[in-house]
């Protein structure tokens, strides 16, 4: 079906940071996939991991134990501090779970027409429920009727939540950077003052670490720079380096809410997917890997703010690990097919952000070349 238009090229193989596309033509990717091979193209570890896998169990059902389900769950906890964990085979399905835990969460202390506050801009997924969470009309035009029980609030606003409450919230449910907001990074406060807010008021914080889990950030979590934890938090894409895996993990009571066949999934947490995410987790959990996401990141934000931070028509330069974006004062789609022909991959995301997913094993040269290039194109587009 046509969900994403003609596709201007196609890509056939892929080697760290870079993707080859079937004219032969090699790319710098600062996209990865959408967030999603953080540990670059053919990592021997993932690749190793994956095709033993397949050569010993793809599958056999949640109806018995699955030994690399296991080891990852107990990886994840120990990293997250979460308690339990659903694995699911994308981020909007882990969303899903996230929803359901709040709405049981709710009806279970007796409120009938649970109501989770999420906000404007957000991107929670595709669904009908996670698309009825997410902040934007775009997303949801065509669709009614939406899936009631959500609304939206401003983004980095504790006044906004307070405004919204009412006797039917049950939780609140952001991401800690919006993603396809944007790259939207909130104040230094924003976490903190809403995990003293739900739990003076006794609801739930969903986080959606989906785009900005799995070191995006520089942290294994975006949610651990501010020293708080969550109640659920939702990750997927960089999970699987590229084998669709979600997950939504859980502590305290919201870990609990779920019982037997309150909720499932044929292919989630099946022996293939958490293999391989176990080996691209074993990878993420060396340091110098979160490291290198921050510094990398670091240095392609500061070329980018001394290029272009004083450049008619740039209106922001913001971000934090591998997540950056430059939003310019109009729209900018053009850029990505610039980029393209420049021999780089990049996305433009609410019409007029640049947005940059590099892998987070870029090298100091890769990253400088992403800046340079990046900072050459918008100083064109802008003339
Ligand atoms: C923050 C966030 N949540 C949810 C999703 C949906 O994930 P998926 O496309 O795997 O369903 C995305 C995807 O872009 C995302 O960025």
């Amino acid at each position: 079906m046509n969900t994403y238009g003609t596709p201007a090229v196609t890509m056939i193989k892929g080697e760290g940071a870079f993707l080859t596309d079937s004219e032969g033509r090699r790319y710098l990717d600062a996209l990865s996939g959408i967030a999603v091979c953080g540990l670059g193209y053919s990592h021997p570890a993932v690749t190793q991991a994956l095709s033993e896998q397949a050569a010993t169990l793809i599958h056999c059902s949640n109806l018995y134990g699955i030994e690399p389900q296991q080891k990852l769950g107990a990886a994840l906890r120990d990293i997250s501090g979460m308690d339990k964990v659903f694995f699911s085979n994308s981020g909007a399905e882990a969303n899903e779970a996230a929803i359901k835990i709040a709405r049981k969460f709710g009806q279970d202390k007796g409120i009938t027409a649970p109501q989770v506050i999420c906000t404007q801009r957000s991107f929670h997924g595709r669904t009908m429920a996670t698309l009825s969470a997410t902040g934007n009309s775009k997303i949801q035009t065509g669709f009614a009727p939406l899936v009631s029980g959500f609304v939206h609030v401003e983004y980095d606003s504790i006044e906004a939540i307070e405004a919204a409450a009412n006797e039917h919230t049950v939780a609140v449910m952001v991401e800690p950077i919006q993603g396809e907001g944007g790259v939207r990074v909130p104040s230094d406060t924003y976490l903190n003052a809403l995990r003293s807010l739900c739990d003076s008021k006794g609801w739930l914080l969903i986080l959606d670490e989906i785009q900005t889990g799995n070191g995006r950030t520089g942290r294994y979590f975006a949610y651990q720079q501010a020293g708080i934890l969550p109640d659920v938090v939702t990750t997927a894409k960089g999970l699987g380096n590229g084998v669709p895996i979600g997950a939504c993990l859980a502590k305290g009571q919201a870990a609990n809410v779920l019982q037997p066949g309150n909720h499932g999934s044929t292919f989630g947490g099946n022996p293939l997917a958490t293999a391989t995410a176990l080996a691209v987790v074993s990878e993420l959990r060396k340091p110098e890997l979160l490291e290198n996401a921050a510094n990398q990141g670091e240095r392609i934000l500061g070329l980018l703010k001394q290029e272009l931070a004083s450049c008619a028509g740039v209106t922001d330069i913001r971000g934090r690990g591998l997540m950056i974006g430059v939003e310019l004062d109009r729209d900018c789609g053009e850029l990505v097919a610039q980029a393209r022909e420049a021999g780089l991959l990049i996305n433009v995301t609410a019409g007029n952000v640049v947005r940059l997913l590099p892998p987070l094993t870029i090298t100091d040269d890769e990253a400088t070349h992403i800046a340079d290039t990046v900072t050459r194109l918008i100083k064109a587009f802008l003339s």
